[in-house]
């Protein structure tokens, strides 16, 4: 049985609908990212996890048992929230220790569990420091510390590195996906930063306006989302206009070329318009060979951007089209001239248009 189960759940404010069919379940030990724009709910559903905000309708249940109506501190989980503050008078040791504090734990269990966490996350040194006397990084370090202290049910992080500058962020996405590893504690995280979701995540939950639009694994929501919402909202995506062919409906005609894509259940009509995508980092240079789909090209423009050199080409239909290759890979790609391109065919999305049928 999974752990935390979340059942039907909805949020409404007077006229605002900031959840609604909200369904979950998140197995114990995993590491669950809410991902989703601003305003898509991710915060809602963490609050009425926390017990902070009453759903109003559906449920909550931890361990089978039904707990949407628990008060918070009946819950046993842990918060770290963007601008949940330090006890900013109390030193390191004693905002750690306060959660236990407040527990009744034993004063040796308390000293024993403080530097546990402290060294849990690197700041065995700065125990009498106060928070003013702390970088961003390490007030976040405590903030976790306080919050794994009490041996949570479940660890709610709300966009805990929003704050950090990128350097920072990804030293601390390091060190959470240790401290995840390390304790076995069971991570619900919301963030609006795909990469950083991508990056932490076993399974990632795509919000918007208030939904849940696709849940899974990160690498499966990136390869083969069945939205186009979430196709283009986790990493870069190319979305070109394309139809089944009148001739054959089992292929499809896009940017200047023809190509075999599976039939979802024979739902698909002969001149059926669809959407194509592809990501840039799947497009190469040459004349296509074996089962690679080929197309030309013309090349508008050939930006260095580091590692990657970002190709914008304009396809036969004149649409536009990027795509990423290594330097050494773009040097063919001359602005002005029309050059052949390949795409392996596994990594071509199909998507139907809303007007023909989902
Ligand atoms: N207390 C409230 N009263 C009225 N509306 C609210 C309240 N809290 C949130 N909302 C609305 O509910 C919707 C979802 O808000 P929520 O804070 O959950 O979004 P979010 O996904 O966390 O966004 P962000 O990424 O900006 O933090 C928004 O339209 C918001 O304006
Ligand atoms: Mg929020």
């Amino acid at each position: 049985m999974a752990l935390l189960v979340i059942d039907d759940l909805a949020k409404t404010y007077d006229k605002v609908t900031a959840l609604t069919g909200i369904n979950l379940s998140v197995e114990a030990g995993e590491f669950v990212t809410l991902l989703g724009p601003s305003g898509s709910g991710k915060t809602t559903l963490l609050m009425s996890l926390a017990g902070f905000t009453t759903p109003s309708k559906g449920t909550i249940r931890l361990d089978g048992k039904d707990i949407t109506h628990v008060d918070p501190e009946d819950r046993n989980f842990g918060f770290v929230f963007q601008g949940y503050a330090l006890f900013p008078h109390l030193t390191v040791a004693n905002n750690i220790a306060f959660s236990l504090r407040v527990r009744k734990w034993e004063k040796a269990r308390i000293a024993t569990r403080v530097s546990e966490m402290l060294s849990l996350v690197g700041l065995d040194n700065l125990a009498e420091r106060k928070p003013r006397e702390l970088s961003g990084g390490q007030q976040q370090r405590v903030a976790i510390a306080r919050a794994l202290a009490f041996g949570p049910r479940i660890l709610l992080l709300d966009e805990p590195l929003s704050a950090l500058d990128r350097m920072l962020r990804e030293t601390m996405q390091k060190e959470l996906k240790r401290l995840h590893r390390e304790t076995g504690v069971t991570f619900v995280y919301v963030t609006h930063d795909q990469e950083e979701a991508i990056a932490m995540s076993d399974r990632i939950a795509v919000f918007n306006h208030g939904r849940i639009v696709e849940i899974g694994p990160p690498r499966d929501l990136y390869k083969k989302p069945s939205t186009r919402f979430v196709a283009g909202f986790l990493g870069e995506n190319n979305f070109l206009s394309g139809h089944r062919a009148d001739d054959d409906a089992t292929k499809v005609e896009a940017f200047g070329t023809r190509f075999g894509f599976p039939l979802a259940k024979g739902r698909e009509r002969p001149g059926d318009s669809l959407t194509v995508w592809v990501r840039p980092e799947d497009i190469r240079i040459g004349q296509a060979t074996g089962d690679e789909i080929g197309f030309r090209a013309t090349v508008v423009e050939n930006a260095f951007v580091g590692a990657l050199e970002r190709i914008l080409l304009r396809t036969a239909t004149g649409e536009q089209m990027v795509a990423t290759l290594r330097s050494e890979a773009a040097v063919a790609a001359v602005p002005g001239q029309i050059i052949d391109c390949r795409i392996d065919p596994s990594a071509i999305g199909v998507l139907p248009n809303e007007a023909s049928g989902s």
